[in-house]
């Protein structure tokens, strides 16, 4: 009975044993090479304005389109508030981070957003905009 159980207790953690390690080489796969970002996984994320979609537009847009440089250097597009940002016209707006051809390519004179980051856009729209 002891041996019985012993055995039987030692073959379950091999198997989580190699479950946890087969776990943690598929998430070692995930990530692109040199990408320290952890892997993206939007359909599984909670995206609201204030937790995500706020915190993009102030990594990557708000120097130009905040509510006291908007006029100066974002073209007076000023998307410092919830009611700015998702009363502006969506399809502009993601032809503008998709870099759709007819819109300017933004952000401006940088590097494209995280595809990421663009899939989180379009889920908070599909998703009707929460605050
Ligand atoms: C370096 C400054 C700068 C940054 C950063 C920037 N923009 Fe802009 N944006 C502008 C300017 C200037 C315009 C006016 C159009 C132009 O000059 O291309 C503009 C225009 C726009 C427009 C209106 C486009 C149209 O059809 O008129 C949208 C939408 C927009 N930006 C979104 C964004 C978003 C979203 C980000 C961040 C992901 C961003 N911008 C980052 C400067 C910037």
């Amino acid at each position: 009975m002891i041996q019985n159980f012993c055995f039987t207790s030692w073959t379950r953690l091999l198997g989580l044993g190699t479950a946890v390690v087969l776990l943690g080489l598929a998430a070692g796969c995930s990530y692109s090479h040199g990408d320290p970002a952890p892997a993206c996984d939007v359909a599984h994320e909670t995206i609201t304005y204030a937790g995500v979609i706020s915190p993009i537009f102030d990594a990557n847009c708000r120097r130009c389109h905040g509510s006291s440089v908007a006029a100066t250097l974002g073209g007076g597009n000023d998307f410092s508030s919830y009611a700015a940002v998702s009363g502006y016209p969506q399809s502009s707006l993601l032809g503008c981070v998709r870099h759709e051809n007819g819109y300017p390519p933004m952000p401006k004179n940088s590097g494209q957003l995280s595809a990421c980051d663009i899939q989180r856009l379009e889920a908070w729209y599909a998703q009707g905009k929460p605050q």
